[in-house]
């Protein structure tokens, strides 16, 4: 068994309740940041950690909250990113479901750490049940003078709020983020300046995914370099993935940094192995928007080295032969899943995401839906998987966000790998996803 932080009492019951959850240790880090530890201190323990955002991007942490402009004399705030859209991502809402009291015992040592009065918790509007949950936890809190004017009588207080947002998932981007929080249209910022710089209401703000905010009470607790000693190089500590798809155990696993892919994927204590006896044939590592990746690369490196659970090896090779550690939704697929639907239906939904601010963006993307959906349907040519590649081309790195690459990077990857079956249901129409040939093509698909 790895190392648990995040999922340790999970199984406890009542651990959703403030009650059970200080029984099991719960807030311990609030009382020794306020009484033994400064600010500084604490993102010093956080540096030494070297814990990296569970967002997807993989920045340290600690340098992040180091960016956080000190000589402004306006307020600072630290947002929590529960935004969680990305699809086959949902490890933040289990988190949040079942252990609420982390994430706000990780919000007020945080705030602490920065020095922020004022902190938002940023959730998706759908996760109307989240928000309740978390809205009964910050109560609970309040209650027990963990939030509120002088925490613990200490001199220092925190007002903390829930912020439903508005549904989209371009409001995951910490700038579109940070505008809908204002109140405005989810739209992503130009940077710079960052957010560390020019954040919510143009005051210095950091922006955390839920995850890498629940790991900061154990490292206030037991140490930075603890931590460091868990998992393996510059990968530190646990990750929660969310593994879905064809696999017999699909749910939320927390795992030391380091195991071996193929044990992810086949020991009983993670996936079980694929669903029904089937063959692996390709798995998406870290939620849609990373490349995709064949069973024999998603196993081992280019080199022939065991993948491993780790941002450096998952990204062995870069995009030719890698892929990311990304927000860790890990989809698996088996050998009867067709890459090319796959493909289009994650095209159709970054089509349908795009804010449209930027024309790379905003065209490029229902270009590559419409050429997939042709490509899918029978009706595509052998030179449309080369205009697809060129496509991604001139999206990637050509957007004020990273929902361009995002969009570019499927599409790209699974040509790359996948080619052949692109090509064979161009020139076998017939043989390919036969189920549905039969659909009528509708409005301009
Ligand atoms: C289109 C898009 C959607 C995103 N959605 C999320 C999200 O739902 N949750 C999240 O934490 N980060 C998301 N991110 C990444 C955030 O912009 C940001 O990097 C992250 O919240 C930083 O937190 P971290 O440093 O703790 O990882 C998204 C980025 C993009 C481009
Ligand atoms: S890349 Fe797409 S989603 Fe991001 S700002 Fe440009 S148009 Fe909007």
């Amino acid at each position: 068994m790895g190392k648990k932080i995040l999922l340790e009492h999970i199984d406890v019951p009542g651990i959703n309740t403030l009650e059970v959850y200080r029984q099991k240790g719960g807030y311990e880090s609030v009382r020794k940041a306020l009484k033994e530890m400064t600010p500084d201190a604490i993102v010093e323990e956080v540096k030494k950690s070297g814990l990296r955002g569970r967002g997807g991007a993989g920045f340290p942490t600690g340098m992040k909250w180091s960016f956080l402009d000190k000589k402004s004399d306006k307020p600072r705030y630290l947002v929590c990113n529960a935004d969680e859209s990305e699809p086959g991502t949902f490890k933040d809402r289990y988190l949040m479901q079942h252990i609420p009291h982390s994430l706000i015992e990780g919000m007020i040592t945080s705030s602490y750490a920065l020095g922020a009065k004022t902190s938002y918790i940023y959730v998706r509007g759908e996760m109307m049940e989240v928000i309740r949950i978390l809205e009964k936890a910050i109560s609970e809190a309040y209650s027990a003078g963990f939030l509120g004017k002088n925490i613990l009588g200490s001199d220092y207080s925190l007002d903390l709020y829930v912020h439903p947002g508005g549904g989209a998932y371009i409001c995951g981007e910490e700038t579109a983020l940070l505008e809908s929080l204002e109140g405005e249209r989810g739209n992503p910022r130009n940077k710079p300046p960052f957010p560390a710089v020019w954040g919510l209401y143009g005051c210095p703000t950091v922006v955390n995914n839920v995850e890498t905010i629940a790991n900061i009470p154990w490292i206030v607790n037991h140490g930075g370099d603890a931590y460091a000693a868990i998992g393996i190089g510059k990968s530190t500590g646990t990750k929660l993935i969310s593994a879905c798809g064809n696999i017999n155990k699909p749910g939320v696993y927390e795992l030391e940094l380091g195991i071996p892919v193929e044990e992810f994927i086949y020991s009983d204590q993670y996936c079980g192995g694929i669903a029904n006896g089937k063959k692996l044939k390709a798995v998406v590592a870290g939620g849609s928007s990373v490349p995709i990746l064949p069973a024999a690369l998603i196993l081992k490196t280019a080199q022939g080295e065991p993948r491993l659970m780790t941002y450096e090896s998952l990204s062995e090779g870069g995009f030719i032969t890698g892929t990311m550690l990304g927000s860790g939704g890990f989809i698996v697929y088996d050998e009867d899943q067709c890459i090319v639907r796959n493909t289009w239906n994650f095209s159709r939904f970054y089509h349908h995401e795009s804010c449209g601010q930027c024309s790379p963006c905003r065209e490029g993307t229902g270009w590559l839906e419409k050429v997939l959906h042709k490509v899918e349907y029978g009706h595509g040519k052998l030179t449309d998987m080369d205009l697809l590649v060129d496509i991604a081309g001139k999206i990637e790195g050509k957007t004020i966000c990273p929902l361009g690459e995002a969009a570019a990077w499927p599409v790209a990857s699974a040509i790359r790998h996948f080619r052949a079956e692109f090509e064979e249901h161009v020139k076998h129409p017939e043989s390919c996803c036969k189920m549905h040939l039969h659909y009528e093509m509708i409005g301009n698909h």
